[in-house]
């Protein structure tokens, strides 16, 4: 059941670690998952707890971690440096003295945490706020805690400290309570602890987990118990495989109890930013990153990789296309094995087929681009026919030049048109025609050599060549 939460509490969230154990270039908390970056999931899930402030401390990789808060949280996130990463501790008292007025709850959570559902977090301050305690916190079990901080707890019971894996006793290795890195904590109280913090540990850092041991010095610290499978911390690229994996299971199930179609639960890789109607269908293997939209009764069909496209209602995309910054219209069809680059309209109950390519192309309601084409700066009207191997030539080394096909128009098979280029309304193409002027409309274009017919001359070629071969 929901708990009432105070009217306003902040949230400091620790994102100024380098994350060496990624073994990556980029920051650890700019690490992806479903097309956000783990920090952007954290931040997220305070902002949507109901965090009135929400101070993130950067420092490793500061100017792209900086980036990627400013364009999706604007002025919702306000950063503070930590000069040097001297411990999860130090970060805290840099948020501490750099933000001015810190009052009431203080919500410390780990920019590495990318699962955290928000209604946790309202929980957690909620229930410390009503207890009054100076500190609450999750922990959970885990059958291989190792790499966590343990919960160690007084023969009652309490919540005594926090031990950090490497510094833990032998004992102290084999408890299997964690903790997985939230804690709401009162504002006054944090500001006097994190002073009195010191680097007496393995890492000779100044741990954040010590200010556990000091609250309970004071009174009782409150204690919820979480699910280790929402709260995992993502420290190797391991972590980063697995936490994905359960962000990607848990928006299938979401999308299929709303009423998606989804072949395989587990083979479905759709970006947080997409938006899947009730009523789509999506094959096994489908990826759709970005912004993609799928409306309902669309079909995805099996291994088709989507960045930022539209699918309008009832449209088909058949197996292993490809599709980028794109459109395909209401009934449309497109694949198996299409290639759609970015600027691609595709109008209502149109078709692109097997091995065409098209490019900043509009194609009219009901046009087809059937087999083998590439389409590049077009201009289609309706109810026109791309014969098989048709080529648009719209780059002349410098220049990308336009082709025009006026409603109707008819263009035969290996055809090359050679941009810029208009062909009128109803004209036709012979097949093998490489169209350089204009095409009148109702007209045809036709650019062969005659044919010639030589009776005989095969099976006489072919008697030559085995007499060759013989001796
Ligand atoms: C931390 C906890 C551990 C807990 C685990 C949960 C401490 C000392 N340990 O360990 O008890 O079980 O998380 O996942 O807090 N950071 C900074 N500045 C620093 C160091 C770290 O901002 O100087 C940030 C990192 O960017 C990261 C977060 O703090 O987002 C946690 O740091 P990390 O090194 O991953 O801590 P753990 O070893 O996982
Ligand atoms: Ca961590």
């Amino acid at each position: 059941m929901p708990t009432d939460s105070p009217a306003r509490w902040s949230a400091i969230i620790l994102a100024a670690g380098e994350g060496t154990r990624m073994k990556s270039t980029r920051p650890k908390v700019l690490h992806e998952i479903a097309g956000r970056a783990l920090l952007s999931w954290v931040v997220r899930a305070a902002l949507d707890a109901g965090a009135s402030r929400c101070l993130v401390v950067v420092g490793h990789g500061r100017s792209d971690v900086e980036h990627v808060l400013r364009t999706q949280f604007g002025e919702r996130v306000e950063m503070v440096l930590q000069p040097e990463q001297r411990g999860t501790g130090d970060a805290v008292r840099c948020a501490i003295e750099g933000a001015v007025g810190l009052e009431g709850r203080v919500l410390v959570l780990y920019g590495d945490c990318p699962l955290i559902p928000p209604a946790l977090l309202r929980d957690l301050v909620a229930q410390t706020d009503r207890a009054e305690a100076d500190l609450g916190l999750i922990t959970a079990t885990l059958s291989d805690p190792s790499g966590y901080g343990r919960i160690v707890r007084s023969s009652e019971g309490s919540v005594q400290r926090i031990v950090e894996h490497r510094d833990c006793s032998d004992d102290e290795r084999g408890i299997n309570e964690v903790n997985p890195g939230l804690y709401a904590i009162r504002a006054g109280f944090l500001r006097d602890a994190i002073t009195r913090l010191t680097p007496n540990n393995a890492q000779a850092q100044l741990y954040l987990t010590d200010v556990v041991a000091l609250a309970a010095e004071q009174g009782e610290v409150l204690d919820l118990e979480g699910d280790m499978n929402e709260l995992t911390g993502v420290n190797d690229q391991r972590d980063l495989a697995l936490a994905s994996a359960m962000r990607r299971r848990r928006m299938a199930e979401e999308l299929a109890r709303a009423g998606v179609q989804i072949a395989d639960l587990d083979a479905l890789y759709v970006d947080a930013d997409c938006e899947i109607e009730p009523g789509a269908s999506l094959g096994v293997n489908v990826h759709l990153r970005g912004q993609c939209v799928v409306r309902a009764g669309a079909q995805i069909d099996v291994g088709c990789v989507l960045s930022n496209v539209v699918v309008e209602k009832d449209a088909r995309v058949l197996p292993y296309t490809v599709a980028t910054d794109s459109s395909i219209g209401e009934g449309a069809q497109v694949g198996p094995f299409s290639h759609l680059r970015p600027d691609s309209r595709l109008g209502p109950r149109s078709k692109v087929g097997n091995f065409s390519e098209t490019k900043k192309t509009r194609l009219g309601e009901g046009s087809k681009v059937n087999h083998l084409s590439y389409v590049g700066d077009g201009e289609i009207g309706e109810g026109v026919n791309i014969g098989a191997g048709t080529i648009f030539c719209n780059y002349d080394g410098e220049k990308k030049h336009t082709t025009v096909l006026e409603d109707g128009v008819f263009i035969g098979s290996d055809s090359q048109l050679i941009a810029p280029l208009r062909v009128g309304r109803g004209a036709y193409v012979a097949s093998g025609t490489t169209v350089t002027e204009d095409v009148p409309a109702d007209g045809l274009a036709i650019s062969r050599t005659k044919q010639e017919n030589k009776a005989g001359y095969a099976a006489r070629l072919r008697a030559r060549l085995r007499g060759k071969k013989k001796r």
